[in-house]
């Protein structure tokens, strides 16, 4: 019931002209995929050259951040509006490098996801533990504060718009990926916090997806799991062949 979602977040990688290239190269392979949900987040300044190229493919279109607030003096902000004008319908929040690179908490997180919500933007909300805490046994007891504070004040109609992302922050770009046994314990501790939350149906309908060095050959067994519900890819979702593999994988 729940359609797997497979988003590449480029980071801060590839210029207008090569975003361009990889989506042609992409829309050229979309022929054969499965009936999956696929999302590409570029830079802001690659998102319209992006765009432009997605009339008639099957691929969407989103940021990889936005700000709290709709416009004003903000510096070097780019705001949920703006976004939507580009053809953004996506968004992800509180990635862990914008949380431990650039001071954002769940608070901060909270805020832009009750601005990305407001504006009908369809947000990916990012959670997951240091090494330090998977060592010291607190992952579960991180991803729920996280998730307290992140999606704090939200309605069960609010949540029924939202993607979660766990991405354990000792997987991401480490090449160390968690075991699909790993990751379906967080993902279905998650889901039983979203059901005593929001309730049995939405968090049934609720995707949470898997991030962390995801590849074409471990994505079949991690989506396999009756909790992944989809992956956040990194590295991979930058050449086309790679990404392509992972979405051929969700059949
Ligand atoms: P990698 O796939 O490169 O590990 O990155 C994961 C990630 O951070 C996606 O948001």
């Amino acid at each position: 019931m729940r359609k797997i979602l497979i988003a590449g977040n480029w980071k801060m990688n590839l210029i207008p002209a090569d975003g361009a290239a990889l989506v042609d190269d992409l829309t050229a392979r979309s022929g054969n995929w499965p009936d999956v949900d696929v999302v590409v987040c570029p830079a802001f300044t690659t998102i319209p050259a992006v765009a432009l190229r997605l009339g008639g493919s099957p691929i969407q279109l989103g940021a990889q951040n936005m700000s709290d607030h709709d416009s004003g003096a903000y510096t070097g902000e780019v705001s949920g509006p703006m976004l939507l004008t580009v053809g953004c319908k996506w968004v992800i929040l509180g990635h862990s490098e914008r949380r431990q690179l650039f001071g954002e908490t769940d608070t901060s997180v909270n805020s832009k996801l009750i601005k990305a919500l407001s504006l009908g933007l369809k947000p990916i909300v990012c959670i997951g533990e240091t090494l330090e805490e998977r060592e010291a046994g607190r992952t579960i007891e991180t991803v729920s504060r996280q998730l307290d504070g992140s999606l704090a004040g939200l309605t069960r109609e609010d949540a029924n718009q939202v993607t979660l992302a766990y991405e354990p922050i000792w997987a991401i770009g480490t090449g160390k990926v968690a075991t699909v046994e790993q990751a379906g314990e967080v993902h279905s501790a998650i889901r039983s916090w979203c059901k005593e939350k929001f309730g049995a149906e939405t968090a049934g309908w609720m995707r949470i997806l898997y991030g962390g060095s995801v590849k074409p050959d471990n994505a079949a067994a991690l989506l396999a799991h009756e909790d992944i519900d989809g992956a956040l890819v990194g590295g991979a979702s930058l050449k086309a062949e790679m990404f392509d593999g992972i979405i051929a994988a969700a059949k």
